[in-house]
């Protein structure tokens, strides 16, 4: 066997591999609640980091945006799957989660298009287009939370 076959066999069992191993990282709730509020508290991070940038109190750099702006993008597709059914006991997820979960879905991809609008938008390098965008992705992050997450 040739190396470039040797490969893509390994590669492909590694696949195989990591689906239920993903799974099992779910399978206590508490697992998945700490999970889920890593990924949420690593995002909200990572927005905050651009904030001072988009109220002008300090100057734009594209790049530094950008890396921001990819650590969310990355983490926007995590946390849904870790919302795992009797997970909402010892978190501050609303009952509306599993009870509406058209309407979490729905929150959800709105959520991730805002995140895409600032991918590109961070890519542009044109502040305006990133001030909007992060407004959008605010306002994304806000709506699903009134529905859906416990108020402190
Ligand atoms: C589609 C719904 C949804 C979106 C979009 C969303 N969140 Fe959340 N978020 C939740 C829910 C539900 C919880 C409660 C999770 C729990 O306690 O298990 C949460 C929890 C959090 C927490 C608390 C984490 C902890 O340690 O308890 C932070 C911080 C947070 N979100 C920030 C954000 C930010 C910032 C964004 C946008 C960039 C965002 N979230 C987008 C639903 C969402």
């Amino acid at each position: 066997m040739n190396k470039s076959v040797i490969k893509t066999l390994l590669a492909a069992a590694l696949l195989t591999l990591s689906i239920p191993v993903a799974y099992a990282q779910f399978d206590r709730p508490e697992r998945a609640i700490k999970y889920r509020q890593s990924v949420m508290t690593i995002m909200a991070n990572h927005f905050g980091r651009i904030q001072p940038v988009i109220k002008g109190a300090a100057p734009y750099d594209k790049d530094a945006v950008k890396a921001n702006v990819s650590v969310i993008a990355m983490m926007a597709p995590l946390p849904w799957a870790a919302f795992t059914s009797g997970s909402e006991k010892g978190s501050n997820a609303m009952p509306d989660v599993w009870s509406d979960a058209a309407g979490f879905k729905a929150a959800q991809q709105k959520f991730q298009e805002s995140v895409a609008g600032l991918s590109v938008a961070a890519d542009s390098g044109d502040l305006e287009k990133v001030k909007v965008a992060s407004a959008a992705v605010a306002d994304a992050c806000k709506a699903c939370h009134e529905k859906f997450q416990v108020k402190r």
